[in-house]
């Protein structure tokens, strides 16, 4: 797919960890599409990760920003539209952290200085950063504001833990603030309900491969890839998509809509027989 259609637009890029983060894959296909961007990651991320590859790849420059630090995203904002000399197209947010699943606490035993962490960089930091651009008047007429999200939102996935509640009021979020950028500045928000997929943050996960597999055969078009997100990605960002907005759009194959396959089906007839 090498339409050139992101061709002229600006934005930034959160998250862009290593080869099989979602970010990366999607900073790879924009820049196929034409579209130019700033790399942003935390700190730490920026010394452990590997994103001066595809800084150097895809001709980007890299900002450090903890996306839960105001400073920070104001000083990413004002450099990113002071080397673009313009206002932005597109920001995808892909972040997400739960210190709870990193060390295995239970769902019926949060800590929850950890949970109030995990929450203010998993979802408040898509407020922090909206509001950034909300205040400068950063975006662009008819921009596009994404942030990723899983279906833990919306139905139970034990081991997902407080994640799913990160996710929760991340699409409501994106709703809220959505309604504000859309009335005043014509910019669109949505969430893309991604599904899971193997990178550092979904292998973070217990059961994660067993999860996939189940997924994998409930979806009728099976699990999306990264570079099926990215692509989804590019099309939102593009102006094929302009009045769609305060949405939760799902990129899982169907699985959404699903309540069982044959191929699950069948898995446990042959349990049970
Ligand atoms: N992998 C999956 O199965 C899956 C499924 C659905 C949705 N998602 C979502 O996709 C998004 C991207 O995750 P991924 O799977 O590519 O994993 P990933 O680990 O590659 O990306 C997560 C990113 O968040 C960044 N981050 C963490 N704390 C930060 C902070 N304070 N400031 C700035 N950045 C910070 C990390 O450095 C990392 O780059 C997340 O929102 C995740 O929840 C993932």
């Amino acid at each position: 797919m090498s339409h050139k259609i992101l061709e002229g637009k600006k934005g930034i890029i959160f998250g862009a960890l290593d080869e099989l983060s979602i970010a990366w894959k999607t900073a790879e296909v924009i820049k196929q599409a034409g579209g130019e961007f700033i790399l942003t990651n935390a700190p730490v991320a920026l010394r452990m990760g590997k994103i001066d590859e595809l800084g150097k790849n895809t001709n980007s420059k890299i900002f450090a920003a903890d996306a839960t630090n105001l400073d920070d995203l104001n000083k990413l904002v004002e450099f990113t539209l002071n080397h673009f000399d313009s206002k932005l197209d597109f920001i995808l947010h892909s972040i997400g952290m739960s210190i709870n699943v990193r060390k295995g606490k239970h769902y019926t035993d949060l800590n929850y200085d950890w949970m109030a962490k995990g929450s203010d960089v998993s979802a408040v930091s898509f407020h922090k950063l909206m509001q950034t651009l909300y205040k400068k008047d950063a975006m662009n007429k008819w921009g596009s504001i994404i942030a990723l999200s899983y279906i833990a939102a919306q139905r139970i996935f034990p081991n997902y833990n407080d994640m799913a509640d990160n996710k929760a009021l991340l699409e409501s979020i994106a709703r809220s603030f959505g309604y504000f950028f859309g009335k005043s500045k014509q910019v669109r928000v949505n969430t893309i309900s991604q599904s899971p997929t193997i990178t550092t943050a979904g292998k973070g996960v217990e059961g994660f491969n067993e999860f996939l597999s189940f997924s994998e055969k409930l979806s009728p078009l099976g699990n999306a890839s990264s570079e099926d997100c990215a692509n989804y990605i590019v099309a939102m960002f593009s102006d094929y998509t302009k009045k769609v907005t305060l949405q939760n759009l799902y990129n899982d194959g169907g699985y959404s809509s699903v309540g069982v396959s044959q191929e699950i089906l069948d898995l446990v007839k042959d349990r049970i027989e």
